[in-house]
């Protein structure tokens, strides 16, 4: 049985969390996608950690994590994640390894990817990690793969200073290559948990290009990053927050107006914590946006919804959700590709009632209030896809199931 953990909006939904808490059964944790872009927070017995190349299931001793094919890996950014976890007494040795297919992210590229974005007429607002960069490289096939790094060609074709970057991480690379099609065909029968970085809307192809990322943060992603073929994918599970956030630039078409709705905007941003695992920039917030979360569902064949961040609206009066697009006086309902279109949308609103309690002790569906089970029914209607879990804090056990997502 496998399972493939996605983002259902521009990141940042708390994936890192979900996966941390279905690791609890699982056996193996690929992370398909992405580089050092990401970040994932996950709190476990009041520590916290910020994560950006190592899956979050790495906290639980009894899962083996891959870095998977579809990665970019910065050695750099991944050895001190490790050795941060190694501080923590997390014990990560004979339990991480890499796709041999994966590439390899080089220090001058973070440089160039903040140079280039500031060239640009219309700046996409990169986290400056060189993802872009080494996955541009990649598709001009003139990118460096794990798998290269022991041919002799190959590495004396590279400039001085990148060889002797890489030389004092050689050894330690290749100790943890894998082939990542073996392991996995190996695996076959166990848990296996996929892990995505970003979100759908952030995907290189069903995103909002040229506002996205340069991977697959797409759940057919996994097929692709865990060298498993589509039909290898069992369930799809898509992680969304009661509200909206997107980091860098692009469009938002229910994003808060940070003047007339300022109050609302403070209040989302400080009580969710939005800001930036991996910049610090703050996020962008508005409202839930069921246009652009039913199209994500259909995109990437969502079979269940995680709801994360519900009880960050536990003190409104009114929760709104955006259910359809007024573009140029039409109603829209389905997420257009047109950038020019989303800008110019304005958010047509449904009005619920506030809970006004904290959910933070809910741990059932029915321990909810009725006002928030008609929030989290509506989403469902809307969607047409199952809200199996929902999150109401940051501790990994502020988080309950409704259905058994193994199953
Ligand atoms: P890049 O992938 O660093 O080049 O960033 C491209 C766009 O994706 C920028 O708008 C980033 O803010 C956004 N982005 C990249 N990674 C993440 C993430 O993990 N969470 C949220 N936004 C991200
Ligand atoms: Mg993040």
């Amino acid at each position: 049985m496998n399972v493939v953990v996605i983002g259902a909006q521009w990141g940042d939904e708390g994936k890192g969390k979900v996966v941390d808490y279905l690791g609890n059964e699982s056996q193996y944790i690929v992370r398909f996608s992405g580089g050092a872009n990401a970040g994932h927070t996950i709190v476990n017995n009041g520590v916290q950690y910020a994560l950006h190349l190592v899956p979050s299931g790495i906290l639980h001793p009894n899962n083996t994590v891959y870095l998977g094919a579809a990665m970019v890996i910065d050695p750099e950014a991944l050895f001190n994640e490790l050795a941060m976890l190694k501080e923590h007494n997390i014990n990560w040795e004979g339990r991480v390894f890499i796709s041999d297919r994966a590439h390899l992210v080089l220090p001058r590229y973070r440089e160039l990817d903040i140079q280039r974005d500031s060239m640009r007429k219309r700046p996409i607002g990169t986290t400056g990690r060189g993802i872009g960069i080494t996955y541009a490289l990649k598709s001009e096939r003139d990118s460096i793969r794990l798998a290269d790094l022991t041919w002799k060609e190959k590495m004396d074709d590279l400039e001085d200073a990148d060889r002797a970057f890489l030389e004092p991480y050689l050894d330690r690379l290749l100790s943890m290559k894998v082939n990542l099609t073996t392991e996995l065909w190996n695996a076959r029968g166990k848990k296996i948990l996929f892990e995505g970085a970003q979100g759908a809307l952030l995907d290189l192809d069903l995103g909002t290009y040229p506002y996205v990322s340069s991977g697959f943060s797409s759940a057919a992603g996994a097929a692709i990053g865990g060298c498993i073929g589509p039909r290898a994918i069992d369930k799809v599970l898509g992680v969304f927050k009661a509200y909206s956030t997107r980091v860098g630039n692009g469009p938002m078409p229910t994003e808060f107006n940070a003047d007339s709705q300022s109050e609302l905007y403070n209040f989302v941003r400080d009580t969710g914590r939005e800001y930036g695992v991996t910049t610090g920039r703050p996020r962008r917030c508005g409202y839930l946006d069921l246009v652009a979360l039913r199209y994500a569902c259909r995109s990437n064949s969502i079979d269940t919804l995680a709801l994360t961040h519900l009880d960050v609206y536990d003190t409104l009066d009114t929760v709104e959700a955006c259910i359809a697009y007024n573009i140029d006086g039409t109603i829209v309902e389905e997420f257009p590709a047109s950038i020019e279109d989303l800008n110019k949308a304005t958010p047509i609103l449904k009005t619920f009632k506030g809970w006004n309690t904290s959910l933070k002790e809910c741990r059932s569906y029915d321990d909810l209030p009725a006002e928030a089970r008609e929030y989290v029914d509506f989403i469902e209607l809307y969607t047409g896809t199952r809200i199996g879990i929902i999150s109401v804090g940051f501790d990994r056990n502020d988080t309950f199931v409704r259905e058994n997502i193994w199953k």
